[in-house]
């Protein structure tokens, strides 16, 4: 389509231009037969492209320059993993302009509160140092109870794999650790986009996680242990 429309927006810029240069001679030089000719080639072919041109030729230019971005072929492909790595790739590209989130050390339904939805971004991405904290948070806060040590699941979702509830980003767990998915589907109006084996309510620890910096260490560490291939975040 967008193909098209530029080669008749160029084919009308041309027979535009050869009229141009047509007619000039025309004015000056009667007696010239050549330009007869493809004058009347010119004036018959306009007469079927004047109505369609003009309105193709405005629009060609800049559908043209934003079409390579916005669009990754394997996003209407048939096959529905090209798809998904497509859809990945695009939340990918979008969070990586996201600004990351500054550390107050304030509670974290102050700090979710503070911020709009889908704003958050992770300081402490793939730290070690940051992952080996989450971990003993992780534990000493009893996820590990419901998720699993290594975060399988078991007895709820799993953390490992390509299936997020309500969202695979940073600011979504933030969210869903902080209010519980009760308070979250209320607060963001947000419903389940995926489930698991397990369909239940998950806790909030609002009152049990200290702090942002503690929230972020724990999402750190969940992240570690992460074994798809569609990482988004
Ligand atoms: C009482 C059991 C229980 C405990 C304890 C628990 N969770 Fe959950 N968690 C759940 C359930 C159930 C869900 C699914 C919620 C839903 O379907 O709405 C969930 C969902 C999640 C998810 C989203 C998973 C996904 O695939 O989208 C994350 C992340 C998570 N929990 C992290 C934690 C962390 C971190 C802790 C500890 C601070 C924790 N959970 C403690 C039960 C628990």
């Amino acid at each position: 389509m967008v193909q098209r429309n530029t080669l008749l927006g160029l084919g009308f810029a041309g027979l535009l231009g050869a009229l141009a240069l047509i007619s000039a001679p025309n004015a000056f030089a009667a007696d010239e037969p050549k330009p007869a000719a493809p004058a009347a080639d010119a004036v018959a072919a306009p007469a079927v492209a004047t109505p369609a041109a003009p309105a193709a030729a405005t629009p060609a230019a800049p559908a043209a320059a934003a079409a390579p971005v916005a669009e990754d072929p394997d996003l209407t492909s048939d096959d529905p993993g090209k798809v998904a790595a497509a859809k990945a790739r695009a939340a990918a590209a979008q969070l990586a302009g996201r600004k990351i989130t500054e550390v107050t050390g304030k509670k974290p339904a102050e700090v979710a509160a503070a911020n709009p939805l889908g704003t958050m971004r992770n300081p402490y991405t793939d730290n070690a140092e940051k992952i080996e904290e989450g971990k003993k948070l992780y534990f000493s806060y009893s996820c590990n109870g419901c998720h699993g040590g290594g975060g399988g699941g078991g007895m709820c979702p799993a953390l490992t794999n390509d299936i997020w509830v309500y969202g695979s980003d940073d600011d979504i767990l933030f969210r869903l650790i902080t209010l519980g998915s009760q308070d979250l589907q209320k607060t963001h109006s947000l419903k389940r986009k995926g489930s698991e084996n397990v369909v239940g309510p998950m806790p909030a620890f609002a009152e049990l996680v200290k702090t942002d910096d503690e929230m972020w260490k724990i999402i750190t560490f969940i992240r570690s242990l992460y074994k798809g291939t569609r990482r988004a975040w």
